[in-house]
């Protein structure tokens, strides 16, 4: 209908504000697409910029994700039967994948955002909290072990698949697709990060240092 098109279209504005791009701007005078490794997301902004504007862009990128998802409960309940009806799910998958679009493409920032890895992550949080958790734990468990953040979403972009298969399987099987297709996606907009692992050329983080650079 009308009113859903337009509720995916709020999705996909939502997933466009150019967290990183505006924060650089506005706090530093800079865009961070110029620096680093160019891309437009909080992992770069943590490490062009520190902690101090990287945890602001991860929290606002994960929450836009999160908002654009729960924008399903904005659907009438005659459209969706319950909120754990397939119908219900398959509206919030295509709204997070909205937001996400809008992050990897902002009209609000010339079509060049990031990597979805944080708004991906706000949505499979409003999807499946269990699969979500275990992504995150698989992440940070990379992350602390090689201390390459691209791939610990990468391993983490895996795990979603997998968790909603066989760990905790749900009974809605566009979770399970949706879920490949995140991690096809991941590879995807990772692309030139991968050419870096294989290279070992990728850039390691500082975890226990004040600013990465
Ligand atoms: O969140 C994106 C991350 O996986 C890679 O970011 O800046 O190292 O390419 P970056």
């Amino acid at each position: 209908s009308v009113y859903s098109i337009s509720v995916l279209i709020l999705a996909y504005l939502f997933g466009s504000i150019p967290t990183a791009v505006w924060i650089g701007q506005a706090f530093y005078g800079i865009d961070i697409r110029e620096y680093g490794s160019g891309n437009a997301g909080a992992t770069n902004t943590f490490r062009v910029l520190g902690k101090k504007a990287g945890i602001p862009v991860m929290l606002i990128d994960i929450l836009k994700g999160w908002t654009a998802t729960n924008l399903a409960y904005f659907i009438p309940m005659y459209m969706v039967g319950n909120h754990n009806s397939i119908v219900f799910t398959n509206y919030e998958l295509a709204f997070g994948i909205a937001a996400v679009m809008g992050h990897l493409f902002p009209i609000f920032a010339g079509f060049r955002g990031g990597k979805g890895i944080a708004t991906l992550f706000g949505m499979v949080l409003a999807v499946h909290l269990q699969a979500a958790l275990l992504c995150v734990g698989v992440f940070i468990v990379v992350l602390l072990i090689t201390r390459y953040v691209s791939l610990g979403s990468i391993m983490a972009g895996f795990t979603y698949p997998i968790a909603v298969a066989f760990v905790f399987p749900v009974s809605i099987r566009a979770v399970v697709i949706y879920g490949m297709c995140m991690c096809v996606l991941i590879l995807v907009t990772h692309q030139k990060n991968i050419e870096r692992l294989l290279k070992g050329k990728e850039s390691k983080v500082n975890l226990f240092k004040k600013k990465a650079t």
